[in-house]
């Protein structure tokens, strides 16, 4: 209950009536459903460069972060001199158990390579962690020269190299797979779909999943800072994108655009009869 309470509060939003599994949660002018009923199968699917990972070493503004020293990661760094840092988990990644994920299906859509063999391999070794062993076990599991065509490349339930803004589609291969390869049947209602960047979020409004932005607090221009908190993984219906340092509805943001265009028509019009009377 507490953890229901905290996520709500971060949220901004207000709780309405608990009924079988749903909460409805008011955000800001609207009722959405929170599913809270854990007893369909659901799928959290997560970006991985700032959602999963913060950047690069840089505790000094991420003290939460964990370096994986040794373990190169490749992501935004390609032009500096050193060309990597080392990767460095998010408390996303390092506390995934404690959210409402660690009772889905897992997958990831990420629109760089993930790195090499071995940070792929912590990356997957951070899901089989998070989860119930039976979730576990149907993720697929590492392994390397023994058997090569198990290796991830480009597979669901671990997509890379998928194109920015493309991501639902990777997230509907993700769920696909999970129907054929693991007879997981997941409504759409029942997929989560994680990442710091809104253009990764906003193509998932003509879709029946659910997306949220995370980051939110610390951002580095477009992109996360110090990537997902599990506090911003909550299961809300909807999508969800970052303002002003915290995760509101979509549609509250969008309202607030209207209102701000209209404000600016107001006084341009009002600039244009000052100029009429002169
Ligand atoms: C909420 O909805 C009502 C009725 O549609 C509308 O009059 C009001 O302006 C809205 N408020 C906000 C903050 O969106
Ligand atoms: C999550 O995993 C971490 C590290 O494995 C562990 O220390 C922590 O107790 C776990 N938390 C929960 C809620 O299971
Ligand atoms: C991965 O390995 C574990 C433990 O060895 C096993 O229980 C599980 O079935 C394996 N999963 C797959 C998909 O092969
Ligand atoms: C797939 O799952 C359904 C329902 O859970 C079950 O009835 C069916 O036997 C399963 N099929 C296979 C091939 O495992
Ligand atoms: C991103 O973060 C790095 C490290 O703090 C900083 O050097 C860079 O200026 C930031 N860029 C933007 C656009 O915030």
């Amino acid at each position: 209950m507490a953890f229901w309470a905290l996520s709500l509060v971060a949220l901004r939003v207000g709780v309405g009536e608990a009924a079988d599994g749903v909460t409805t949660v008011q955000c800001q002018n609207r009722s959405i459903q929170i599913n809270t009923d854990i007893s369909r199968p659901c799928l959290c699917a997560f970006d991985v460069d700032r959602t999963l990972t913060g950047y690069q070493e840089l505790l000094s503004e991420c003290p939460r972060n964990e370096v994986k020293d040794g373990v190169k990661d490749f992501a935004y760094l390609y032009a500096t001199p050193r060309g990597f840092g080392f990767l460095t988990l998010s408390e996303l990644a390092q506390g995934l158990n404690s959210t409402f994920c660690r009772r889905c299906y897992l997958g990831v859509a990420s629109a760089g390579g993930a790195g090499l063999d071995d940070e792929k391999q912590v990356l997957l070794s951070v899901l089989h962690a998070a989860v119930d062993p039976s979730l576990s076990s149907a993720l697929p599991n590492w392994t390397t020269e023994e058997d090569p065509s198990q290796q991830i490349e480009s597979e669901a339930p671990f997509v890379v190299w998928c194109g920015e803004g493309g991501k639902h589609r990777c997230v509907s291969k993700i769920v696909e797979w999970y129907s054929s390869e693991r007879n997981v049947t997941i409504l759409d209602e029942d997929v989560y779909f994680f990442d710091d960047k809104e253009d990764n979020i906003r193509p998932f409004v003509g879709t029946d999943y659910n997306a949220l932005q995370v980051s939110c607090e610390s951002r580095n221009g477009s992109r996360g800072l110090c990537g997902g908190l599990p506090s911003e993984v909550t299961p809300v219906r909807g999508v969800v994108l970052c303002a002003d340092g915290a995760q509101v509805c979509l549609e509250d943001i969008d309202h607030s655009l209207v209102e701000t265009s209209k404000a600016g028509h107001i006084a341009l019009a009002a600039v244009a009869l000052l100029l009429m009377l002169h």
